[in-house]
């Protein structure tokens, strides 16, 4: 546990570090919260107008005669401006600087409460813990390092009721999840293979109360039909797996949602290889997978009232003398037949499987799936949005308020249905190129042939699943996009 709960300052423990918190002045920085004695140690720096209280501003000050050697000054900008994500950015400067100091343990004084108009208590709380929580993650790299990367392993948080621990522990068992999924992503695609994934869907089975977990092999997935993962699946050494992760945490009600997540362990392109630069960073394209497990585990550990099966068919694609060719014609479970255009766009077959399979076996009420699908869609979103498909109003408007809750930034696309055209093939039902243009809208168009008439949303993260730099709260690498959104999304349900 990170998080503790202190009622007034003059009960807090000793630490390496107390923060403040100060409000954005017309002339000065204002205290947001009171200062007591502290307001000795704070008093010149704000007049000598260095610290402003802007948002996400720190200074830090070393201190006599109180139960920490430091002082830090946050400020959380203007107080009419604050919001949850102003809160999170604001508190990720401050555990920022804590790694950079290698301090481990603060005291933290909450803002004033009484005096938040725009956000309540919990809402407070939530943006601080998240803001800290999701930058004190440290990828375990593999270059051999001088230092350690020094972590909080202790923040006491002054001024509020013991009872809002739990609001701040729900928050650390959310980025526990993240974390998961970031760990996932980052890993050595040679190490997180489709096999590796499978077993790490087990291992969430049994470690949580109602899961269970089935996993299948090459000569399952050739049984089941499913044409179109067996041909992406066939050219690698590390054989592929059919992944069923379940959560009954509502066994009494019908109501179940089925999470789809795109399980490319590795995406060569296939025949239509990649060209250099392109490549690199395609590790990534299991990011879909490890967000709808990150988000099973979290679910079952939240004991959210929810049933929720994860679904992944997971494989590399890769390239050698097996591999699935451009021109050739392959049959999909649903019956489908698929012209390929480009080996390159396997996510599409993988997940028209994975789709099929939902439908016809697991009875869902709802489908949502979330994958590194196109190119495109960081062409058209750029790196900080996700974009959202969906065939049903209710379902969209329950992610884009998780969204808005989150800031994990979803903007809805259309599925227009005149570009099915595009779509279209001389020899097979379809093909599973449409073009350039409008690519990410294509390739979901293609996806809406398989979900038949349910509630269905497709989540494109190639943009937003994989950061080259670190932003904010968001570390470079691996973001763990989903997690957030998704557990928002069923907390609300
Ligand atoms: N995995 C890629 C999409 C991707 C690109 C993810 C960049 C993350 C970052 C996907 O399988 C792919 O290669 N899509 C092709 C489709 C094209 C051949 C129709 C693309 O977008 O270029
Ligand atoms: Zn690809
Ligand atoms: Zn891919």
């Amino acid at each position: 546990m990170l998080f503790s709960a202190v009622p007034q300052l003059a009960k807090r423990k000793e630490a390496e570090l107390i923060v403040f918190p100060f409000w954005q002045g017309a002339k000065k920085a204002k205290p947001a919260a009171v200062l007591s004695t502290f307001s000795s140690s704070v008093e010149l720096p704000i007049d000598a107008k260095d610290f402003t209280g802007k948002q996400g501003e720190t200074l830090l000050l070393y201190i006599k005669g109180e139960k920490e050697k430091r002082c830090m000054l946050v400020g959380l900008g203007k107080e009419e401006k604050l919001t949850v994500e102003s809160l999170r950015v604001a508190y990720s400067n401050v555990a920022k600087e804590c790694q950079k100091k290698a301090i481990s343990k603060i005291n933290l004084v909450v803002p004033t409460i009484s005096e938040l108009r725009h956000i309540d208590v919990k809402g407070c709380l939530k943006g601080i813990a998240e803001g800290i929580l999701l930058t004190n993650y440290c990828w375990g790299q593999f270059a051999t390092l001088d230092e350690e990367t020094v972590l909080l392993k202790s923040v006491s948080i002054i001024g509020i009721r013991t009872a809002l621990l739990e609001t701040l522990h729900t928050c650390e068992e959310i980025a526990e999840g993240v974390y998961f999924a970031r760990d996932l992503v980052n890993g050595n695609a040679d190490d997180i293979t489709p096999e590796y994934l499978g077993k790490t869907a087990k291992k969430i089975a049994g470690k949580f109360a109602n899961t269970t977990a089935h996993v299948y092999d090459r000569k399952w997935i050739e049984k089941e039909k499913m044409g179109l993962f067996a041909a992406v699946a066939r050219s690698s050494v590390n054989p592929p797996a059919f992944i069923v992760l379940t959560y009954k945490g509502h066994p009494k009600s019908k109501d179940h949602t089925v999470l789809v997540g795109k399980g490319v362990t590795y995406d060569t392109g296939g025949l239509n290889l990649k060209p250099t630069g392109s490549m690199e960073d395609m590790r990534q394209d299991m990011s879909g997978a490890a967000a709808v497990l990150g988000t099973l585990a979290t679910a079952a550990s939240l004991k959210l009232k929810h049933n929720i099966t994860a679904v992944i068919a997971a494989t590399e694609n890769s390239i050698d003398s097996a591999s699935y060719k451009p021109g050739d014609v392959y049959k999909s479970m649903a019956g489908l037949t698929v012209e390929i255009g480009n080996t390159d766009a396997e996510g599409r077959l993988t997940l028209a499987d994975a789709l099929t399979y939902s439908v016809k076996k697991l009875k869902p009420t709802r489908l949502i799936d979330l994958a590194t699908l196109t190119g495109s869609m960081v062409i058209a979103l750029g790196e900080g949005m996700s974009g959202l498909f969906c065939n049903h109003d209710k379902l969209s408007k329950g992610l884009l308020d998780a969204s808005g809750q989150t800031s994990e930034v979803l903007w809805q696309m259309p599925l227009y249905a005149p570009y099915k055209e595009q779509l279209k093939s001389d020899i097979a039902d379809i093909s599973n190129i449409g073009g350039r243009a409008g690519g990410s809208i294509t390739a979901s168009l293609f996806l809406e042939k398989f979900v038949e008439e349910l509630p269905w949303a497709h989540i494109d993260i190639a943009g937003t699943a994989f950061a080259r730099k670190e932003q904010g709260y968001q570390p470079k690498n691996g973001v763990g996009f989903g997690v957030r959104l998704l557990i928002d999304f069923f907390q609300n349900l």
